[in-house]
């Protein structure tokens, strides 16, 4: 049945990819809105998890190599970090204390979709490293990088965190071509994958004993009820989510257990789910090497140098646009 044309005109961005993503052949949910305020305070805790080795692994790449990362820029001060999906900036800020005591002079520009997470960061910052010069932008990465001006300073750009698995790899290409063509030639970027390990410690850390990743994605079910006037059961969808390490992807995704009807009020529609249809929610897909300098490559850029954890686990590849 087709959406009114009076209701389609005043979709939210949320509205109208669930009509997408619930329309669909094989129904999905876009992994970037996990991340409401609930969410995030879910994916604070995934963060603190013992399972979850991404974060301490990237932390620990970016304090104990900070000298490393720094002397690697070779750039001309001063400079811009510009970084995409800030957000709390946790691990950047062990770079950022590192370079404002060795008084680089250099400006810290954090990007990010929440104006709270950018007013809280400025206001972190201020306290931890008062000599930083800090200049946020809210907005999504590419409009706010069509907007500004980079040129007559060497750039370095941070996508830290592994957030590039969270897209297809084809979509990763188009995404690192773009900010290609925002760089000028000399400028750097940093960013971070998680590598392909023993299957087990993956596994364990996205299907995790303390059911934080499974109320983080059915949350995504909740946000659709109170958002879009839904009535979804939350109780008749399951969790699952399987590592593959023949390709390295890890694909999340929810499950109706019964089948069902679910009505979305704001789109003033039914969706219907048979018993077992899954919902895609997300990928997080892990690296090798080989697949990392041949995205680099493919996307015109220049492999540097790769900084790892002791264990290997995740790296922080430094990339130069020639
Ligand atoms: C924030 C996208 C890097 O894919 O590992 C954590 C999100 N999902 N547990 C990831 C996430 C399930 C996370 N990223």
């Amino acid at each position: 049945m087709p959406v009114p044309s009076n209701v389609k005109q005043r979709l939210s961005p949320l509205a109208e990819d669930i009509l997408k993503g619930f329309s669909a052949e094989e129904k999905y949910i876009p992994s970037k809105y996990f991340y409401d305020d609930e969410g995030s305070r879910l994916f604070q805790k995934i963060m603190e998890m013992p399972e979850y080795y991404l974060t301490r692994s990237e932390m620990e790449i970016l304090s104990v190599q900070s000298a490393d990362i720094a002397s690697a820029l070779q750039f001309e001060e001063p400079f811009n970090i510009v970084e995409l999906g800030a957000g709390d900036a946790q691990k950047t800020q062990e770079l950022l204390k590192y370079l404002v005591h060795q008084q680089v002079d250099f400006t810290y520009i954090p990007i990010d979709i929440s104006e709270e997470a950018m007013q809280q960061l400025q206001q972190k910052l201020h306290t931890s490293l008062p000599g930083l010069q800090v200049q946020p932008e809210v907005g999504d990465y590419f409009s706010i990088l069509k907007g500004m001006d980079f040129s007559g300073r060497s750039n370095l750009f941070l996508f830290l965190g592994s957030n590039i698995g969270n897209y297809e790899p084809d979509d990763a290409k188009v995404l690192l071509g773009m900010l290609y063509s925002h760089m000028q030639p000399g400028d750097k970027l940093l960013i971070g994958f998680d590598l392909q390990k023993a299957p087990s410690v993956i596994h364990n850390a996205y299907d995790d004993p303390h059911g934080v990743t499974r109320s983080f994605n059915l949350n995504l079910l909740h946000r659709i009820n109170r958002e879009l006037e839904a009535d979804m059961v939350v109780d008749q969808f399951d969790f699952y989510c399987f590592y593959n390490p023949f390709n390295g992807e890890v694909r999340s995704v929810l499950v109706s257990l019964v089948e069902q009807e679910v009505t979305v009020g704001a789109l003033q529609q039914s969706f219907h789910f048979s018993p077992n249809e899954i919902i895609r929610t997300e990928l997080s897909k892990k690296y090798t090497l080989t697949e990392i300098e041949n995205l680099a490559q493919a996307c015109g850029y220049r492999v540097e140098k790769h900084f790892y954890d002791h264990n290997h686990y995740f790296t922080d590849s430094l990339w130069r646009k020639e």
